[in-house]
């Protein structure tokens, strides 16, 4: 899979030296940016904008999301949580399936409570009643799956033949409605306005009969709204469009999109050898720290490296090394790269654009340490470290 994302911006200025190593570094200015292209959009749509905490939630940036979007969504319980106790807004939680004993709070935390199928609906009728007559104010949404793949890899396309994600929209019936306000689909990855705009294409007519008796309707995530490129007049017409065509709320609830390009993760190379080509071992590790490098696959991009074909033509500068990290995984190998201030031991370095979904998703695996968090202000250079993490905190995972 190849990002379209790894533009520096103001890291090309920042000295990696100012943090500790591993850490993720975020950038409030970025970040503000991206939420400012987000919430233009919302305007001039007359849309809501929701966070997805999924890809991000550093909340201690949370009072900044809460000054341009209306709310955050989540996907179950401990989510729903950190949306209440730190963020502002709406809450809209979706999950896959939810587990009867966490029905209630999430009843009560979230504004709205979206079913993967209409018979988990019916199954927690009981919890819904009871929250209702307890005061909880909350809409009941339905994922449905337009049956409309987009996707470029399987494993991010939630259309993909038999995925369990979202019900058939070819087996709705008027009665999977009942007591519902609102129908979701996510169905996009990284994508630009033209996929989004063919889904609805292949969906309205399916679900144009329930357009009155729906309150909103939530187009989801995998919307690449903040990338420079990304067609954004033609998203605030089409979304104008279709709001005034089906008289229902509209709802976006972009991840990578509010954190794209607005966070490095610095590391060091520790050691290097020859195995028929340079060997660098760093403290970073793929399947630690940056997963979908592994999962997707990917390759993130390096701040300020060489270009590799430069040296296979002869170019300036160091030699290709392999980084990989400290542990035991044979596959743990971020890449190959051309090092700006080349590969020996103690040097430091920054893969690009790792805000959202690797921060999130780091474990600690063979004991391999946490990257810290850091917030860095690019506008004000203000630098704090917001996070740092201790052998107690891997020891008291897992006993
Ligand atoms: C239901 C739902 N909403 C929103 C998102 C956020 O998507 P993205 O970060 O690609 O914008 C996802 C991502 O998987 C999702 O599954």
């Amino acid at each position: 899979m190849e990002t379209r994302a790894g533009d520096p911006g103001a890291f090309a200025q920042f000295d990696l030296n100012r943090v500790d190593s591993p850490a993720f570094v975020v950038d409030a200015a970025k970040l503000r940016a991206n939420l400012a292209v987000l919430a233009d959009v919302r305007d001039r749509a007359g849309i809501k904008v929701l966070a997805a905490l999924k890809a991000f939630s550093m909340w201690k940036v949370a009072p900044i999301v809460g000054e341009y979007l209306d709310g955050v969504c989540t996907s179950g319980l401990w989510e729903a949580k950190l949306a209440a106790e730190h963020y502002s807004g709406e809450i809209a939680t979706y999950c896959a399936a939810y587990k009867a004993q966490d029905m209630a709070e999430i009843l009560q935390l979230s504004d709205h409570v979206i079913f993967n199928s209409p018979g988990q609906h019916a199954r927690f009728a009981g919890e819904i009643a009871s929250a209702q007559a307890a005061g909880d104010q909350f809409d009941i949404g339905l994922r449905i799956n337009p049956l409309h793949a987009e996707g470029e890899v399987p494993r991010y396309d939630p259309c993909a033949p038999h995925s369990r994600l979202g019900f058939p929209v070819d087996q709705l019936l008027p009665e999977h409605l009942e007591g519902v306000s609102g129908l979701h689909f996510h169905t996009l990855c990284e994508q630009d306005f033209e996929p989004l705009k063919r889904t609805w294409e292949a969906l309205e007519a399916r679900i144009a009969p329930y357009f009155g008796q729906l309150k909103w309707l939530n187009f989801g995530g995998g919307h690449h709204i903040t990338r420079a490129d990304y067609q954004r007049d033609d998203l605030v017409a089409f979304l104008r469009e279709v709001k005034a065509r089906t008289g229902c709320e509209i709802y976006l609830e972009p991840g990578e999109a509010v954190a794209l390009d607005a966070g490095i993760l610095v590391g060091t190379v520790l050691d290097t050898h020859w195995n028929g080509m340079q060997l660098g071992i760093t403290d970073i590790s793929a399947t630690c720290h940056m997963p979908d490098v592994i999962e997707a696959p990917y390759r993130p991009a390096m701040l300020g490296e060489l270009p590799i074909d430069e040296y296979e033509d002869g170019g300036e500068g160091g030699a290709p090394v392999r980084l990989g990290g400290p542990s035991c995984l044979a596959g743990d190998v971020i890449g190959d790269y051309r090092l700006p201030n080349g590969a020996e031991p103690g040097t430091r370095f920054a893969f690009l654009d790792q805000a959202h979904y690797s921060m999130v998703k780091t474990t600690t695996f063979n004991g391999v340490p946490l990257p810290s968090i850091w917030l860095w202000d690019s506008e004000s250079d203000r630098l704090e470290k917001v996070k740092g993490f201790t052998y107690e905190d891997f020891r008291d995972r897992l006993s």
